[in-house]
């Protein structure tokens, strides 16, 4: 790994999560990490125009317009030239090649807008899982970091937070909730990536849950949730 360690960003839409990582890590000067390059998955996204913006070398490459050796060979060579230590899908909506996923194995990560493993997999991405989410009657849900691997949305966790769903929610409303909380977790993953943290990520950076430090709820927030009134929950405060 080289220090800074040198990020690929591979993005299929408006590019806020690659902003975060770019104002993080390349304008924020971290020592640790900087986006070396952007991958987009079609000309004319905004992915693309915030990586011309910050000087980044970027380059679209369509998968259905080149098909899949071609799209295989472009994205592996990308890599290899830019001499990329660790990827980032970020909105990325294109199944990434199995050889690209074997090569670049613990060094690939995907931000996903819900508390996997519930509500990822085929199909759940953008406004479905925040529909799906508000749908279950859930009254959690959150980010997730993880490693990809062959399998969508089943590789090691290494970074969630929790973000509320509010009575009244939509979709849009949920989804701006926990993209704000993508934005502070996806950088700070990526960074401790690229120090060597190990997986979990627990330590220095308010990355995961500490279950450890809270292993359960306070009686009080969960009659919260619940909406149960009175004493029923056994010892009071
Ligand atoms: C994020 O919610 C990400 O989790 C999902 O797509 C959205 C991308 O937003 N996969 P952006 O392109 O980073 O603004």
């Amino acid at each position: 790994m080289s220090v800074p360690a040198r990020i690929a960003v591979l993005a299929s839409g408006g590019g806020s999560n690659l902003q975060a990582l770019i104002d993080r890590l390349n304008t924020g000067g971290s020592a640790a990490a900087r986006v070396e390059l952007v991958v987009g998955s079609r000309a004319g996204i905004g992915a693309l125009e915030r990586a011309e913006r910050a000087g980044i070398p970027a380059l679209a490459l369509d998968a259905r317009m080149m098909g899949a050796d071609t799209f295989r060979d472009a994205l592996a060579g990308a890599l290899e030239t830019h001499r990329i230590d660790l990827v980032v899908l970020a909105g990325w909506l294109q199944l990434v090649p199995a050889e690209v996923v074997a090569r670049y194995h613990g060094r690939m990560v995907n931000v996903h807008p819900a508390l996997l493993p519930a509500f990822g997999g085929k199909g759940m991405y953008g406004r479905r899982v925040h529909e799906a989410v508000i749908a279950s009657g859930a009254r959690v849900s959150g980010a997730t970091v993880h490693l990809v691997d062959e399998r969508y949305d089943e590789g090691a966790i290494v970074a969630q937070w929790p973000v509320p769903v509010l009575p009244g929610d939509t979709p849009e409303m949920l989804a701006a909730r926990v993209l704000a909380v993508e934005h502070r977790i996806l950088p700070l993953a990526v960074e401790a990536l690229a120090r060597g943290a190990s997986i979990p990520i627990v330590g220095d950076a308010p990355v995961a849950f500490d279950l450890v430090a809270a292993p359960a709820p306070p009686d009080a927030s969960l009659r919260r949730t619940m909406h149960v009134a009175g004493p029923a929950l056994g010892t009071q405060a």
